[in-house]
């Protein structure tokens, strides 16, 4: 399939306004995943950012031998079903940052805000080696709490996050901003 990829996910996903409440508009990515083609192409997408961005100039495509990351981290819920199948495709492991109250070991937590709320999220401590190179990936980029407080964790752990890589940036929202100077890599902006 020729489409280009932004296009691809724009036709799939799904925009719900009002959900989960007043003033919100959900982008529903389900049915991206759900199309094998388009799911394969968007997990091909996120493990490997084309970006602009000398700090990123290490990520080569998967396949071409070397990532430029050692590891890809996932942000519960959605970004689980991305982040493992990035790291398939990337050849390296994957690892959870969950929503407070899941993992059993000694863990560090973060408390966020989300453009419909607040939570804290966790990572286990020994789960991140210092120096270690991280692609940390989700679904959306709205406001960015989510992922900035991901990149907390992983950076009070000794990681190295080299990219940030989302399906949707919703740009109004100004989550870039928020995660400057990481580098930012979305497969459609809008
Ligand atoms: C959604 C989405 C991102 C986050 C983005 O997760 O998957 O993780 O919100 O919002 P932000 O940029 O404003 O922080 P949600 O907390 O709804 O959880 P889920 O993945 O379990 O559905
Ligand atoms: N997470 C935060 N804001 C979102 C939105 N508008 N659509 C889908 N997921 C989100």
């Amino acid at each position: 399939d020729s489409t280009p990829l932004d296009e691809l996910i724009a036709s799939h996903a799904v925009e719900i306004p009002d959900f989960p409440e007043p003033g919100v508009v959900f982008r529903d990515l389900t049915p991206v995943f759900a199309d094998g083609p388009a799911f394969r192409r968007t997990v091909e997408g996120l493990a490997a950012p084309s970006l602009g961005d000398p700090r990123a100039a290490a990520l080569a495509p998967s396949g071409t031998g070397g990532t430029g990351y050692d590891v890809v981290v996932g942000v519960e819920a959605r970004g689980f079903l991305l982040a493992a199948a990035v790291a398939l495709d990337a050849g390296v492991g994957v690892v959870p940052v969950r929503k407070a109250g899941k993992l059993p070991r000694e863990r560090l937590s973060a408390d966020y805000t989300l453009e419909y709320g607040t939570a804290t999220l966790e990572v286990h401590t020994d789960s991140i080696t210092p120096g270690q190179r991280v692609l940390l990936v989700d679904d959306v980029l709205a406001t960015g709490g989510t992922l900035a407080a991901s990149v907390q964790l992983v950076e009070a752990l000794g990681g190295v996050v080299v990219a940030v890589s989302v399906v949707i940036e919703l740009v109004d929202l100004g989550g870039r901003q928020r995660l400057a100077p990481h580098a930012v890599h979305a497969l459609w902006t809008t």
